[in-house]
């Protein structure tokens, strides 16, 4: 069996996922580009020499699917992360005006998307010596941050959905972790600050921050040599739950 780490990204054809798709890479890893299109994800996938894997966190098939492929090529997975995530727009998230489809959308995806494919993967993590899953989450779900006067955040446009998706999230962060220390696999959130992707764009916001820079610390936790567990960190340390 291959010695090298084997790394699955959900949503890496694009944004802060194609980024943390190629720091692994850079850093020795073989990894495999999981996402909802196929000339997107290959494209990125052979930027590094990687695999793309069709990949939609929504559909128990596809997930299904991607596991039985995963398990063929390489019988295991040491990272996992739960990148794929949607913002769920500018509209119906505003409390007195929430539209309930679109919050059932974005938790179908940032929350949903997350337990079934953590679920899937399990045994195959399992199979790997000391895993690692990182959640992508968002600042925005810190309920201290949310509750401070003081800080405002660039995706203040998006509210009832995202966040709470993200906070929820977090809460599984915490249940995960818990429940898999006892087969050595750590489990930890991060927020990778407000970057100036397409989910940005699509919010009408103009955000300096790159995708590579919001890579990092996801980057830096799957590779890291002794990984914490149960955290959620940004960057410069801890943000607070
Ligand atoms: N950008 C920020 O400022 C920011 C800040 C904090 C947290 N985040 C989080 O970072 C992560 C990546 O965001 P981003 O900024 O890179 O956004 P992005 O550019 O919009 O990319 C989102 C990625 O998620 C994928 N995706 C969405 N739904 C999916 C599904 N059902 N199955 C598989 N893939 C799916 C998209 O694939 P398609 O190409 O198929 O749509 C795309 O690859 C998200 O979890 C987001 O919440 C972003």
């Amino acid at each position: 069996m291959s010695t090298t780490k084997i790394a699955l990204v959900t949503g890496a054809n694009r944004g802060i996922g194609a980024a943390i798709a190629e720091g692994l890479a850079e850093r020795g890893m073989t990894v495999i580009v999981g996402a909802r299109d196929a000339r997107s994800s290959e494209r990125v996938a052979g930027r590094f020499g990687g695999r793309a894997v069709p990949l939609d966190v929504t559909d128990d098939t596809s997930v299904r699917d991607a596991v039985a492929s995963v398990r063929q090529w390489y019988g295991r997975v040491d990272v996992l992360v739960n990148n794929a995530g949607i913002s769920g727009g500018a509209t119906g998230q505003a409390p007195g005006e929430v539209d309930l489809a679109v919050v059932r959308g974005v938790f179908e995806t940032n929350l949903f998307g997350v337990v079934r494919v953590t679920e899937a993967f399990l045994p195959l993590l399992r199979e790997a010596v000391g895993a690692r899953i990182v959640n992508v989450s968002s600042g925005t779900s810190s309920l201290a941050w949310q509750s401070d006067p003081g800080r405002s955040f660039a995706s203040s446009r998006i509210s009832v959905a995202y966040p709470a998706s993200k906070a929820a999230l977090n809460m599984l962060t915490v249940l995960y972790a818990k429940a898999l220390a006892a087969d050595g696999i750590a489990v930890n959130a991060v927020a990778p600050g407000a970057c100036g992707t397409d989910f940005a764009t699509a919010l009408g916001l103009s955000l300096e921050r790159t995708a590579e820079q919001g890579a990092g610390i996801a980057v830096h936790l799957a590779t890291v040599p002794d990984s914490p567990t149960g955290a959620f960190l940004q960057d410069d340390g801890p943000v607070p739950w």
